[in-house]
Order: structure tokens, then C-alpha cells, then sequence
């Protein structure tokens, strides 16, 4: 008898939280932003240490904010970061070294190669650098395709072409030969864009330069992608001999104008009623479709878990998600697991449960 309530408690406690709950799979990330770091925001940090075992900075190691002028690094709230990650004995990714979005305007205006190249080394080696052995693993280069999977158009493709991207992950590789480097990009699920993902990667690997890993941002909403598309997606990168990364995921609920997909984050909207549906709370059939969707994820995400080291969501509940702002300013949106009370929604219960009837059979 004794032994039993023992055991109860025990096996309650492991699936108490979604880290411990899905211990067994992968692990289970989330977003960081100033006012964690900072420890503003008490009550999200509680959820951050009770629920997640790996962080990503949401901002603040982007280029625009860590390296604002040529001879200066704001290291103030990145050295924060990694403070706080040491403390809780988080996976810390870094995020992100070379993006064309909250880029300088002085990297934006050079045009001699040579000049970007040594620009973008020491970028890389400075920042890399300072975290190395801290930080386990880096977003190298973010969303370097347009939706056709041909390169987009950024200061680096036009001044460097495409061998920018072997460039920026043989320089991380020097600055940290133990660091786990990674692809990262949306629309990963749009077979035209992972093409040009698979391509990439297999551009690298035929060189012998290091990449371990493909993060599929997850910026999904109720209806779109497909599920076969994420699985097809999640075996595709993975028939490549690389790790998997669901990162960045959210899953918006507001109307989407002009049925916009992705998060390219230059593109905005004005606010309307008909656009910001629920400003005061989730109607209950919403909050169900929404528990229904991530559940319907979640099962794919444990059918590959042998391929998947983490799935991270973006942002640690409703209130700081980017997608209040995006692409319409000022709306509400529910797009995580916790509401802006800090309480677990259906869609966590729905989450957790998955692995627990998993635990059952
Ligand atoms: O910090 C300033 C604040 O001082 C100012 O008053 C305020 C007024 O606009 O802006 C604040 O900066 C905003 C920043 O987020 C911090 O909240 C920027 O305007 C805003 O553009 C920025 O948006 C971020 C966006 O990337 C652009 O960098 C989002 O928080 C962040 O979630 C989003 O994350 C990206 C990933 O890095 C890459 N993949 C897509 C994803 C979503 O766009």
C-alpha cells in the first residue's frame, strides 16, 4: 500500500511539467525576452524553470542589438541570458549569427566582399566566442530562402553569393569546435522552400563543413501546414543524416489577411474588429481547435522523437507572444500553451496527456 501511493506520487510528479514529461522524446524549449532576463517578469520565469529545459534569446543576440556599430557589443542582457540558463542548467541555444532581418544599417551599406567576409567572421568569432562552451548550440543562419527556395536577396548573397552560408558555419565552427550549428528558417513544410533547405545542406556537407542540425520554425495556425507535410518535412531533413528542430513554435489563432503564411517580419497589417476577434478571452470552440491542433502535432512529433532533439515554443505564454504585434499591431492572440494568467490552457492538457496515455499503454 504503502509502495503504491509512493509510486503515484512519484509517477505524478514526472509528468508534472512538460520538460519532465517529455523527458523520454526531446526536449521542450521556449523564448526568452528582456523581461525574463532580466527576472521582470516573475511569475513567466516560475513557468521557464518549472516547464522548459532549453532557452532561446528571443532578441537580444540578434546582430541590431548585440552588435549596433562596428567596434561596439552590447553583452549586457546576452551575458544575462546565459547567466540565468547556467543557473537553471538550461540547453541554451543562441540565436541568431547571420540574418538579414535587425541587421545594421552599417552591415546593410558595405558591398566589397572581402570587407563583409572579415565583417561577418568577426561577428561571429566575437559573439560565439564570448559563450563558448556556454552556449550549446547556435542558429548560424536564419532564413536565407525565399518561398521558392532560391536565395533571398540579402546583403550577404548579393555581396558574397551563395557560399556566404559555408562561410558563416566554417567561421562557427572555429569559434566553437564543440557547438552543435544549425539552419533555421520557416515555411520549412513548403516542399518548393525545404528543396532549397535540402540543397543547402547537402552544399555543406559535400564540403565537409559541420552543420548538425535543421530548426523547422513552427509559425503554424489551426488549419495550415498539412499534417502529412510536417511529417513529410520532419523525414525529409532527417534522411539527411541531421537532427531536427521544431523551433519557434506558436500556433496563431486570428484571422490571417490576405492568407499570409511564414513570419517574415516585414510585413504588417492595419487593426480591425473583424481581425481581432477575441480581445478579451478565448471562446471555449477556439480553445478546443486550438487543443485539438497541438495534439494532433504533438502525436507526430513523438512518432519521429528519434529524430527530434527539441521542440521549442516561441514565446512562454499569450501575453509576450510576438504575434499580438504581427502583422497587425495590437491584437490578441493565443497562440502558446499558457494564458496571460500564467495557467496552462486545454492545449497543454492536451500536450501532456499525449505522453502520459503513452506512458499507459
Ligand atoms: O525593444 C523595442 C522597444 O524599445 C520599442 O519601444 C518597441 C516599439 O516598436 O520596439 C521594441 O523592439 C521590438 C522587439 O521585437 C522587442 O519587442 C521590435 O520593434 C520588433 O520588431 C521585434 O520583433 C521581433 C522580430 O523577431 C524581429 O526581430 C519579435 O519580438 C521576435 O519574436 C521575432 O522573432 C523572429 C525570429 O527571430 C526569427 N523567425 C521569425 C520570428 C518571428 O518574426
Amino acid at each position: 500500500m504503502l509502495i503504491t501511493i509512493g509510486l503515484q506520487s512519484f509517477s505524478q510528479k514526472q509528468t508534472n511539467s512538460l520538460k519532465q514529461a517529455y523527458a523520454p522524446y526531446f526536449k521542450i524549449g521556449t523564448a526568452l525576452n528582456s523581461s525574463h532576463i532580466e527576472e521582470g517578469d516573475y511569475d513567466g520565469m516560475l513557468l521557464v524553470r518549472k516547464h522548459f529545459n532549453a532557452i532561446t534569446p528571443e532578441n537580444v543576440m540578434k546582430w541590431e542589438l548585440i552588435h549596433p556599430s562596428p567596434n561596439q557589443y552590447n553583452f549586457a542582457l546576452p551575458d544575462a541570458f546565459v547567466k540565468l540558463g547556467q543557473k537553471d542548467s538550461m540547453y541554451m541555444i543562441g540565436h541568431t549569427l547571420v540574418w538579414h532581418s535587425q541587421l545594421p544599417q552599417w552591415v546593410h551599406a558595405i558591398t566589397d566582399p572581402v570587407q563583409l567576409e572579415q565583417v561577418m567572421k568577426e561577428h561571429i568569432f566575437q559573439v560565439m566566442g564570448r559563450y563558448k562552451g556556454k552556449i550549446h548550440a547556435w542558429d548560424v543562419v536564419n532564413e536565407a530562402l525565399n518561398e521558392d527556395g532560391s536565395m533571398r536577396e540579402s546583403v550577404f548573397y548579393k555581396v558574397l553569393g551563395s557560399s556566404y552560408i559555408a562561410k558563416a558555419f566554417k567561421f562557427a565552427h572555429e569559434a566553437d569546435p564543440d557547438c552543435k550549428l544549425y539552419y533555421n528558417d520557416y515555411n520549412m513544410v513548403v516542399p518548393a522552400k525545404r528543396q532549397g533547405a535540402i540543397r543547402i545542406i547537402k552544399e555543406l556537407q559535400a564540403q565537409g563543413i559541420p552543420i548538425h542540425g535543421v530548426g523547422m520554425q513552427g509559425h503554424w495556425n489551426l488549419n495550415w501546414p498539412s499534417l502529412q507535410d510536417i511529417e513529410q518535412a520532419i523525414t525529409d531533413f532527417a534522411a539527411l543524416g541531421i537532427t531536427v528542430m521544431i523551433t519557434e513554435l506558436d500556433i496563431t489563432v486570428l484571422p490571417n489577411p490576405w492568407d499570409l503564411v511564414g513570419a517574415d517580419v516585414n510585413q504588417k497589417f492595419e487593426n480591425s474588429e473583424k481581425m481581432n476577434p477575441h480581445p478579451n478571452f478565448l471562446p471555449d470552440s477556439v480553445d478546443i481547435l486550438l487543443a485539438k491542433r497541438y495534439e494532433d502535432i504533438f502525436k507526430i512529433f513523438v512518432k519521429y522523437h528519434a529524430n527530434i532533439d527539441r521542440v521549442s515554443f516561441w514565446g512562454v505564454h499569450d501575453g509576450v507572444s510576438w504575434l499580438n504585434d504581427w502583422p497587425i499591431r495590437g491584437r490578441t492572440n493565443y497562440p502558446l500553451l499558457f494564458n496571460r494568467n500564467y495557467k496552462p490552457k486545454r492545449a497543454y492538457k492536451s500536450v501532456i496527456s499525449l505522453v502520459k496515455q503513452a506512458e499507459n499503454k
